[in-house]
Order: C-alpha cells, then sequence, then structure tokens
C-alpha cells in the first residue's frame, strides 16, 4: 500500500507574509527591512519587489476559496510583524491585526486548520534602523509582538510557529549579505542567531502565560549533510557545517546547549550570552517545524566560512539548481526524531521551482513538480512507518509568489500566478495534491 496517512493527518500549504500580501504601505502598515531590501538597487533579481507580490491581501478570499477546492486541511501562513507593530514595538495598528482576523475566519469556516508563524523575514524597518537582530532588544520587541497577536488571536488560532528559518535569516541575512538586511559580519551573524533562541524563547513564554490553548513550536531547515569523501579532513569539514546548519539550532533548544565544538572555535565572535539566555531557548515545545529542501556535500577548504566549502550533490536539479534528493528527507526526519525529543513533527515547507508556463491549452502542466512531490511523500510514508511522529506536511507553496532575492523569477507553487493580470492557474500538480489529500496518501 502507497503510504496510507494517519487518520487526521494535516495536508496543508504554505506562505510567508512578505512573499504573496503585497500592500505593502497599505492600512497603516510600517516599513520592513525586506521593502527596504527590494527597493535597494541590486539586490533582488530584476529589481522585483514584494509591493503588489500576489495581491492576497486584497484577494485572500478567492485564495482561500482556492485551498478549498483544493481540499487542504491546513494553511501555513505568516503574520507580518510591521502590519501588526509599524514601530516593532509600541502602538499597535489593529487595522493590520484585523487583516488576519479576517482570514483566520475565513479559513476557519472553510474547515482549514490555521498555522500561523510569527515571524518569517519582513523585521520591521525601525528594529533595524535600532540594531535589528544583532540587537537583544528586539528579542524582547518580538516577544512583546507575540503576545499582541496571541492576545488577538489565539481564542481561535492554536497553531503556532515562532519563528521561519532562524539559519537563514541568520547566516543567508548578515553574514553571506544575500537577504535582508544584507549585512557580512560574522558577529552580526552569531549575534543574530543568538537573539532568535532567545526572542522564539520569549514568544513560547509570552504563549503559556497568556493562557491560550494550542500548541507552539519553531520551524528549521535542516539537511543531511554528507562528506565528499572518506578524507579524515572532509569528515570533519562536514561534522564543522552539520554543527552550524543543524545542531546550532536543534542542541540548545532540545540540549540547552549550543555545540561545544563549534562554540570553542567560533567564541571570539560570539555575543554575551546572559544568565537565562539559554534556559529560554531550552523551554519545552509543542512539536518541530522542519523545512527540507537538499542535502549538502562538504568538503574541506581553507579560507572558506567553518574551512568547509558546501555544494549541491550530483542528482538532478530543480530550477534554482538545488538537488532533489528524496532520501534526504528520511534521512533527516528519522536522525531528528532518534537524537532529539522532538514529541510531534510538522513538515512545514517542502517543494520545488521549475520554469512553468501557461501552454496553448490555457494549462499549466507541471509533470517534474508531481514527480518530485511524489517521491518526497513516499519518504514521509517511509518515516511514519519507521515511527517519526509526523502530524502534518505543507507543501512550498500554494501559489508562485516573490521568492527573495530571485524575485519572481523562481515559481514554487501548485497554482501559477499570471503577474500581470493576477489570475491564479492551478497547475496540474495541485490537481494531482487534491487527489493525495482526497485519498489520505499516495495514488
Ligand atoms: C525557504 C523559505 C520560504 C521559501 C522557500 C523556497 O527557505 O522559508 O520562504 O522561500 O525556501
Amino acid at each position: 500500500m502507497a503510504g496510507e496517512f494517519p487518520a487526521g493527518f494535516i495536508w496543508g500549504c504554505a506562505t510567508a507574509s512578505y512573499q504573496i500580501e503585497g500592500a505593502a504601505y497599505e492600512d497603516g502598515k510600517g516599513e520592513s527591512i525586506w521593502d527596504r531590501f527590494s527597493h535597494t538597487p541590486g539586490k533582488v533579481r530584476n529589481g522585483d519587489t514584494g509591493d503588489v507580490a500576489c495581491d492576497h491581501y486584497h484577494r485572500y478570499l478567492e485564495d482561500v476559496r482556492l485551498m478549498q477546492e483544493l481540499g487542504l486541511k491546513g494553511y501555513r501562513f505568516s503574520i507580518s510583524w510591521p502590519r501588526v507593530l509599524p514601530r516593532g514595538y509600541g502602538q499597535v495598528n489593529q487595522a493590520g491585526l484585523d487583516f488576519y482576523n479576517r482570514l483566520v475566519d475565513a479559513l476557519l469556516e472553510a474547515e482549514i486548520a490555521p498555522f500561523a508563524t510569527l515571524y518569517h523575514w519582513d523585521l520591521p524597518q525601525a528594529l533595524q534602523d535600532r540594531g535589528g537582530w544583532p540587537n537583544r532588544d528586539t528579542a524582547k520587541a518580538f516577544g512583546e509582538y507575540a503576545a499582541v497577536v496571541f492576545d488577538e488571536l489565539g481564542d481561535r488560532l492554536t497553531n503556532w510557529i515562532t519563528l521561519n528559518e532562524p539559519y537563514v535569516v541568520a547566516d543567508i541575512g548578515h553574514r553571506q549579505g544575500i537577504h535582508a538586511p544584507g549585512h557580512q559580519s560574522v558577529e552580526e551573524c552569531l549575534a543574530a542567531a543568538h537573539h532568535l533562541h532567545v526572542a522564539s524563547g520569549l514568544a513560547v513564554q509570552a504563549f503559556r502565560e497568556s493562557g491560550r490553548s494550542g500548541q507552539i513550536g519553531i520551524t528549521c531547515n535542516l539537511a543531511p549533510i554528507h562528506p565528499a569523501s572518506d578524507r579524515e579532513e572532509d569528515l570533519a569539514a562536514a561534522d564543522r557545517f552539520d554543527q552550524w546548519l543543524n545542531r546550532w539550532w536543534l542542541d540548545p533548544i532540545y540540549r540547552g546547549y549550543y555545540p561545544p565544538d563549534l562554540l570553542e572555535s567560533l567564541e571570539r565572535h560570539m555575543p554575551e550570552i546572559e544568565p537565562g539566555d539559554i534556559e529560554l531557548a531550552h523551554q519545552p515545545l509543542d512539536f518541530f517545524g522542519l523545512n527540507y529542501y537538499f542535502r549538502q556535500i562538504v568538503s574541506h577548504q581553507p579560507g572558506e566560512w567553518l574551512d568547509a566549502r558546501v555544494d549541491f550533490g550530483p542528482g538532478p536539479k530543480t530550477a534554482f539548481g538545488w538537488e532533489v534528493y528524496p532520501e534526504g528527507y528520511y534521512e533527516i526526519m528519522t536522525r531528528i526524531a532518534r537524537e532529539y525529543d522532538l514529541r510531534n513533527l510538522y513538515l512545514t515547507e517542502n517543494g520545488c521551482a521549475y520554469d512553468d508556463r501557461i501552454t496553448e491549452d490555457g494549462e499549466v502542466h507541471d509533470p517534474e513538480r508531481i514527480d518530485f512531490l511524489e517521491q518526497h511523500i513516499a519518504q514521509v510514508a517511509r518515516a511514519l512507518e519507521a515511527g517519526v511522529p509526523v502530524r502534518g506536511y505543507f507543501l512550498w507553496s500554494l501559489m508562485d509568489n516573490f521568492e527573495w532575492a530571485m524575485g519572481y523569477s523562481m515559481r514554487f507553487g501548485i497554482v501559477y500566478t499570471d503577474y500581470e493580470t493576477l489570475r491564479r492557474i492551478p497547475k496540474d500538480s495541485a490537481k494531482w495534491y487534491a487527489q493525495v489529500i482526497e485519498r489520505n496518501g499516495l495514488p
């Protein structure tokens, strides 16, 4: 049997505020670092911005209807912090909160379980102006913002994710400089990483204190790390990179410490760790959210970050150049379930970009995506059989959207977005996914 899934398994799709909402300057929303970054020449491919994106802010009802047609059981979206608190703290913008009130009500009405991420990268620019994540005050502001949102939506919304991919925020935003705020500093990167841990902990604390019922967790992007060869130095490089990409996030949360070897070698760049910080990060979570896209192949390379050169594997590639490696999904799920006490696991993102286009029949045929999804969902079935407590799968993404530094050039949706007309056209993969949901498993 090609994997029947447990009853109540949440089949969903995922999106994020800046990637789909548009309405970047409407109804009192404050500027975010992605507004600023995308409007800075040279930062985003083709000069694309999220000013309009999919215009989901105005078309959310149509989008919920679309989700209903697909039969989605869950929908993961993110809340834009500067819509709720235009300056990041202080004054609450009720009009911004009301958008999420309407969205949540529409989802519940459609019997789609809402999963809200509190931070999917759109930091209020006003907080960036005071130092952003490398400044620990940002963590405190995040805790306060979280409390505002729990207070407003927590009577109906019960599934919460504190942060999306803190690794990407710290590393790609502050060390590599490819994402907003576009800085290149190891110190800023490590300070951001630490304050993201603290921030997530403060949000968990605020949730418990709110007395709201429901579950809260964090979403991280993890990957199997494979050494390029059996040579001692490649094995060591792979281990270092594993400590950075995977364990820098998992170990503080589930074990209450940073990976000791890497911590020692980064010591001189580390921010101050105040008493209580690690305890905040180490609070029990109700679930872990895993985003999986690819594995990484690592070799020893002096001069690179961590003396490690990081590559994709040799297999087939998506339009993004990411290797298609479904076995890695099983590998990472079983590893984290074995090594950490996850309680519950949600697969909060998985998907692929291909160069989809509308054909003469007016349809979008994306057999590669169906193939990709089928292979990855088969690995989820395998993991379930192996006892991994997977509770849901959220496909990235519902519709083509603003893919960060790549702008609109990467299409991850199972629904095609025509950026000229903003029309949504379900691709073949959407019809296929609807069948998977209907059967609660692969055809
Ligand atoms: C993840 C992000 C998500 C999307 C996918 C393709 O890293 O969380 O917003 O960009 O990659």
